[in-house]
């Protein structure tokens, strides 16, 4: 297929356009395709929110002014993501089928309204959208403007209608069987909450049970799998009437709703909708917590995905919406590109003139012309991505990983434990990934389920739950060579939230050469501090500080190589180190500062003699790269709003950027080597 020869060749560049609004203002698609033409817009995104012009009226249907849309857009080389417009729906929907509205948890149904406001159980839904996707299928699956598919938007949410109850107690009998299995794994018997059937149970609801942590958890777990199947539905309709082109859905960032990785399977790209908080921590931080964001994106598939979503200048959404400074724009585009995506996508190309989401930042604003300082930012980096264009066929390759697990995540939140006041999982996940990027390396952020084997170093931190045989996995890992460093608060309770008898890390314990005895909660502020073991093997000399969780641990082979300086566990171990096989297993007991993790990683990779990218990253400087075949695509990004000294290495061809030995306030250099 032609469209599919257009997937990447090029970096796709574009955003999401909404013509539906502009349909009574014929001069305004004519200015727009001008203009995108001008920005090297090379794809859109349609038909996200169109589902009212798309049919007006129960089976009556209006295709063509889309494919008049689509067809201009062809005839000026711009090619089109097509959507599924189930992300809202019409008005008549909800009238004729009240029952596709959702029911909150406290069992009260929504008005008609907002979007993604409808039961993904609903069979009337369901059947709504068949028809309509079929019908898009049909109509665009030959279009040769047509490159991929894009299935609804950003799913999220969840339903507590009679529907959606009985499709739970369905789920939950397909996985226990019998009851007694489910009241074992719950623990039902804690308060006398013991169930005697399946049809008993209720989705936790602030009016029933909310502290039944199995309950919480298989519900979760019910919510993302009945996602993952209204998704399925909505592809199959596409697949059934004759689309073949890729199909992807664009994510969110840190979204804890859904465990995204069930909905990948379905798709062919993995993509996501990135809106960072710029300006308002130091840059740099908000460039690594967007990295890693991009890595977890990338490492579900392990192939190149998509950035779906970003703003081109303020987003009307956040607290305080900032716009860009100089640089940025550009910037934050080829950080994406840098760690795996083969697109760079703006919400949105118009801005719209009513509505939410008026004041929403937009390749093209209310102004309307290209004197303006977002769009020649914009123009700017579409001429570099086309200049890029080899860059699709490369891979990001990453020596490390960091274990990041959203079952885990959701049990750990839940639990009523050692601190209800936070416990900073996403922090502290963070931290390892910034210690592995601050000191040169790539990094792939997986979960339980993915196999550790092909990385020289695990970070695992707060692995709460093990499951998914992670303890056999990681036992292998490091039997073979791997380094682990695990964290606090790790291996304590099993796939459905029951807390393991015997040691804990559970089963790691032999690995780990040691075992949790007890742990300590701070009171936010107070504070503990690590201090290096005389002459430990990694030369460690600095002390840190650290807070919020303090395991006290229990030595059974492993090697101290800090300890704590202060309270009763003064002397207690605080870091150690225990060769297992032919690997290593780290053990870190608190929540040390982000400068701990840096300089503790940099001696292991330095140990494990993992080359970097780039040696003496200074800071505020983020680096990452692409390799296809022999060839390596480095990248050097400023994030801060003063020029850089950076050494670059001398063997290299500088492909895109001005380097004096510096880099200047948010500006990249783009170089090749090979
Ligand atoms: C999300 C949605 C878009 C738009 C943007 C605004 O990502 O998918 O439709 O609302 O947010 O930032
Ligand atoms: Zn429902």
């Amino acid at each position: 297929m032609d469209n599919q020869k257009h997937l990447f060749d090029r970096l796709i560049y574009g955003g999401d356009y909404n013509p539906e609004q502009w349909i009574d203002y014929p001069d305004i698609l004519k200015q727009d395709l001008a203009l995108m033409k001008k920005a090297h817009i090379n794809a859109v995104t349609l038909g996200v929110f169109s589902w009212s012009k798309l049919e007006p009226q129960e089976g009556v249907f209006h295709f063509e002014w889309l494919k008049e849309i689509v067809d201009r857009l062809y005839e000026h080389d711009i090619r089109v993501i097509l959507a599924t417009p189930s992300g809202a729906r019409p008005r008549w929907l909800a009238e004729k089928y009240p029952q596709i509205l959702r029911v909150r948890e406290d069992r009260a149904r929504h008005l008609y309204g907002e979007r993604h406001n409808h039961c993904y159980t609903s069979p009337d839904y369901r059947e709504k959208v068949r028809i309509i996707n079929q019908k898009l299928s049909e109509t665009f699956k030959d279009h040769p403007a047509v490159i991929m598919w894009h299935i609804s938007n950003e799913y999220g949410g969840e339903c507590h209608c009679p529907l959606c109850q009985t499709a739970f107690r369905k789920w939950l009998k397909n996985k226990y069987q019998n009851i007694d299995a489910l009241n074992h794994a719950w623990w039902t018997t804690f308060w006398s909450h013991t169930y005697n059937s399946f049809e008993q149970i209720e989705s936790p609801s602030s009016l029933g049970d909310e502290g039944l942590h199995g309950l919480n958890l298989d519900w979760k777990r019910f919510v993302t799998d009945q996602t993952a199947d209204f998704m399925h539905h909505e592809i199959l309709a596409l697949r059934e009437s004759g689309a073949l082109q890729p199909i992807t859905t664009n994510f969110m960032y840190d979204y804890t709703c859904l465990n995204y990785y069930k909905l990948a399977e379905y798709v062919d790209f993995v993509s996501w909708d990135n809106y960072p908080i710029w300006h308002r921590h130091q840059d740099i931080l908000t460039a690594y917590d967007t990295g890693m964001q991009h890595d977890l994106m990338r490492s579900m598939k392990h192939k190149p995905f998509l950035l779906m979503e970003s703003c081109p200048a303020a987003t009307n959404w956040q607290a305080v919406s900032k716009i860009k400074k100089p640089g940025l724009l550009t910037n934050a585009s080829i950080q994406a590109v840098a760690h795996g995506s083969n697109s760079v996508q703006f919400f949105q190309i118009r801005q719209c003139r009513g509505g939410f989401e008026k004041f929403h930042g937009a390749v093209i604003d209310h102004y309307g012309g290209e004197d303006t300082r977002v769009f020649r930012e914009v123009t700017k980096t579409g001429l570099l991505l086309e200049q890029l264009s080899e860059i699709t066929e490369s891979q990001v390759e990453a020596p490390v990983a960091v274990l990041y697990d959203m079952e885990s995540r959701w049990a750990m939140e839940n639990a009523k434990g050692p601190r209800n006041e936070g416990l900073f999982y996403h922090e502290t996940a963070l931290k390892s990934y910034q210690a592995f990027r601050r000191n040169g390396l790539n990094v792939d952020v997986i979960n339980m389920e993915q196999s550790p084997d092909a990385y020289q170093i695990i970070a695992a931190p707060m692995l709460y739950m093990f499951r998914a045989g992670i303890e056999e996995k990681l036992k292998r890992f490091v039997q073979n060579g791997g380094t682990l460093i695990m964290t606090y608060w790790s291996g304590i309770v099993n796939e459905t939230d029951l807390c393991h008898l015997g040691g804990t890390p559970h089963d790691l314990t032999d690995v780990l050469g040691l075992r949790s005895e007890e742990i300590d909660a701070l009171y936010n502020g107070e504070v503990n501090h690590f201090l290096p073991v005389e002459g430990n093997e990694l030369q460690l000399l600095k002390s840190y500080t650290c807070r919020h969780l303090c395991d006290l641990v229990q030595l059974k082979g492993a090697v101290p190589l800090m300890e704590y300086a202060d309270d009763f566990y003064k002397g207690y171990p605080a870091l150690t180190v225990h060769k297992y096989g032919n690997g290593y297993a780290y053990y870190i007991c608190a929540d040390a500062e982000p400068d701990f993790y840096y300089d503790f990683y940099q001696r292991v990779i330095t140990t494990r003699q993992i080359r970097p990218i780039l040696d003496n990253i200074p800071e505020g400087i983020e680096v990452s790269s692409r390799i296809h075949k022999d060839t390596e695509y480095v990248f050097v990004q400023n994030y801060t709003g003063d020029a850089v000294a950076v050494g670059l290495p001398d063997d290299i061809t500088i492909l895109s950027g001005n380097y004096d030995g510096t880099i200047s306030a948010y500006a990249s250099i783009i170089f090749q080597r090979k």
